[in-house]
């Protein structure tokens, strides 16, 4: 029997222009999935603690690429718990997947490493959803913040301190519907949402700037971000309220995190974070006051 954990994440800027090639800047929060398994005869059986079905189909095509690359198999019981709530923008699927690659490979001797963890979770990602970029998979793979290029595969570690606010709109929300819904007005679009798109690449990269200085100005960076992500169609009513709470509330900036269309927005609330915390619960939304974690995919026991 093997336990591992891996933590859940927060999109800082960058998300779905990630998906186009521009570099997304993302976090680690101490908030995590737990993955409990056991080697069996044959197939592989699937529990999990509050609606994660959702996620079973990671963790079947995690189990099957983990065998495919260690070149051994076999059947498997899974347990899966997390402290995430499910289909939230806060990177369950992702946690999932890599637990499951690295159960495996300690079930299997595979010796992985957590480049190739990162990579093969990519890969699940990819076959599940359709489309998407390394940014959740790497991240909850390698921990802490990171700048990541997806079209080179780099995870650069970015340093500094981030006192967030999470807020759960408690609207459930499918990162594939919401990567189409994006797919599909650049379709109709394109010169008008290319730029969009790029002007977010351009936010990501100045953010970083920005937080390698201390982070003044990182807030108005996320407001500006959150405006591009309205524009690409994947705001809602409840999100937008819980963003205009947190900034009405003294965050310095607010914006949605993740894919979107309900899940979770995030606030940058230095000094501020229990007024903030408060007032996104007065508007009807959960808050996660969840630091930034430095520790990646990791086995417990
Ligand atoms: C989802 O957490 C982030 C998206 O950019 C999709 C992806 O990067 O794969 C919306």
């Amino acid at each position: 029997m093997v336990l591992v954990s891996a933590p859940g994440k927060v999109i800082l800027f960058g998300e779905h222009a990630v998906v186009y090639g521009e570099p997304a800047l993302a976090g680690a929060i101490d908030r995590r999935t737990y993955l409990k398994a056991e080697k069996t005869k044959k197939g592989i059986k699937i529990r999990s603690e509050g609606s994660k079905e959702k996620d079973f189909p990671y963790v079947e095509k995690a189990a099957e690429l983990a065998f495919e690359h260690i070149g051994r198999e076999c059947g498997l019981e899974i347990e899966i718990s997390s402290e995430l709530p499910p289909a939230s923008g806060l990177g369950t699927s992702a946690s999932v997947a890599v637990s499951t690659i690295l159960a495996v490979s300690e079930l299997l001797g595979g010796g992985l490493e957590k480049k190739e963890i990162a990579r093969l979770g990519h890969r699940v990602e990819l076959e599940v959803q359709g489309a998407a970029s390394p940014t959740d998979t790497a991240t909850t793979t390698l921990g802490g913040i990171l700048f990541i290029l997806p079209k080179k595969q780099v995870f650069e570690p970015v340093e500094g301190e981030l006192p967030l606010v999470i807020g759960y709109t408690k609207e459930t929300s499918l990162t594939g519907e919401l990567v189409r819904r994006v797919r599909e007005r650049r379709d109709r679009n394109p010169e008008v949402v290319d730029p969009i798109i790029e002007d977010i690449g351009r936010i990501t990269r100045e953010a970083k700037e920005t937080l390698g200085k201390g982070g003044a100005g990182i807030g108005e960076l996320m407001d500006i971000n959150h405006g591009l992500l309205e524009a690409l169609g994947v705001g809602s009513e409840r999100l937008s309220a819980l963003v205009y709470a947190a900034r009405e509330a003294g965050a310095e900036g607010a914006k949605i995190t993740g894919a979107g269309g309900g899940g979770c927005m995030v606030a940058y609330a230095p000094g501020k974070e229990d007024a903030v915390a408060r007032a996104i619960e007065e508007k009807g939304g959960a808050a996660l006051k969840a630091p930034i974690t430095r520790e990646g995919v990791r086995v417990e026991r």
